[in-house]
């Protein structure tokens, strides 16, 4: 309670009070500051006070733009850290001397990355588990805060995409899009969110989309999954404000990258290119370190809830469709259905003598 006030004090003076006061000061030293800067740059005192300003929040970008949390560590769980962008981050934290706690339904793909991380005598620890199962993810938070000690970062990472049209889609597929890339995270956040409370510290990230800023034809049950994810962090960072919270959050709204999740997506040339994976990954890292709540990559995609708000929506639409963005899934081939079957690269989960690696 005594850090939060502390912070909140830290807040208001960094946004507010400082700026005011540099002001109000510059101000009431009026006529000596007048001569003194129109002697060196012939400005007006509240020339000069605006001045300031400028230089003390150039000044304190600078500051935020070099200064990040070092994660040397820190326990990291990441869903989905048998494969991709998921694989990545691990691999990036646990260089960084960071106990990265993997999650999947990938066996192979655990083995592998917990291999990767040993082999630079990084620390690392795997867990087959299915992030819809909730049982499974609050049991799994209980063992892992046991064993591995409690979570600073908590990364909602694991994802599946169909790539059909809304009435192509299975029910079941539909339902599983939205259970993993949505519902689980409420399972992940609900069990660790409250250790992090009780430490006033922690960071929960959440790996959605550019599809959870703009419908795109072929992913309704992707889009509408990652708007929710979006939707769910949103609300979170205001409850952690509200409660003056130091737990941060994170959300990341990536454009198509080459993982093989979306292959044969195509990208914009110029202004939305196909992300390069490792860069992806490390950026995200990046923006965990720097405490940044949100994330868009490329950084244009900002702009999107800005122009569905001022244009009139069939321009929207239009715009869409001229840019390509309406086609970009057209050829999509993704990793083919059996990755979401588990048919090959998954093992059941029922196997509980051997979940932990
Ligand atoms: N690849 C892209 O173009 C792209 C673009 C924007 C956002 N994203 C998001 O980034 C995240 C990572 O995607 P990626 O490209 O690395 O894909 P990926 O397929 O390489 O990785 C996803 C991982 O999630 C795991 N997973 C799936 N269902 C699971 C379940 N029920 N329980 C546990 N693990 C499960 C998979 O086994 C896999 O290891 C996803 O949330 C995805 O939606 C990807």
């Amino acid at each position: 309670m005594a850090k939060s006030r502390a912070s909140q004090i830290k807040i208001r003076l960094s946004s507010v009070i400082l700026p005011v006061f540099v002001i109000v000061l510059t101000a009431r030293m009026g006529s000596l500051v007048t001569s003194a800067c129109n002697a060196l740059f012939n400005l007006q005192w509240w020339q000069a006070g605006l001045a300031l300003l400028v230089v003390y929040k150039v000044i304190q970008w600078l500051v935020w733009l070099t200064s990040t949390e070092s994660v040397k560590g820190k326990v990291a769980v990441i869903t989905g850290g048998g494969s991709g962008l998921g694989r990545l981050m691990a691999l990036n934290l646990a260089k960084q001397d960071a106990v990265v706690v993997l999650v999947d339904i990938n066996r192979k793909g655990l083995v592998d990355v917990v291999n990767e991380i040993a082999a630079f005598n990084g620390l690392a620890y795997a867990h087959l588990c299915d992030v819809t199962d909730r049982d499974a993810v609050y049991s799994l938070a209980e063992q892992i805060s046991a064993t591995v000690g409690p979570v600073d970062i908590v990364i909602n990472n694991a994802g599946v995409v169909s790539g059909k049209s809304l009435l192509e889609v299975s029910d079941a597929m539909a339902e599983l899009t939205f259970d993993v890339n949505a519902v689980a995270h409420f399972w992940f956040v609900k069990a660790f969110l409250p250790s992090m409370l009780v430490r006033n510290s922690g960071h929960i990230v959440s790996i959605a989309s550019a599809a959870g800023l703009a419908g795109v034809v072929g992913l309704s049950d992707y889009c509408a999954s990652k708007f929710a994810a979006i939707g769910l962090m949103e609300a979170l960072r205001l409850e952690l404000a509200r409660q003056n919270s130091e737990v941060k959050t994170t959300t990341v709204m990536p454009f198509y990258i080459n993982t093989g999740m979306f292959d044969g997506a195509s990208g914009i040339p110029f202004i939305l290119p196909i992300l390069d994976a490792q860069e992806t990954a490390d950026r995200i890292v990046l923006a965990i370190q720097r405490g940044e709540k949100m994330l868009y990559l490329p950084p244009i995609l900002g702009f999107v809830s800005l122009l569905r708000g001022i244009m009139p929506i069939g321009l929207f639409d239009y715009l869409s469709t001229l840019l390509g963005i309406s086609a970009s899934m057209d050829q999509f081939k993704g990793r083919g259905q059996d990755w979401h079957e588990g048919a090959d690269n998954s093992v059941s989960i029922t196997d509980e003598s051997d979940d932990e690696f």
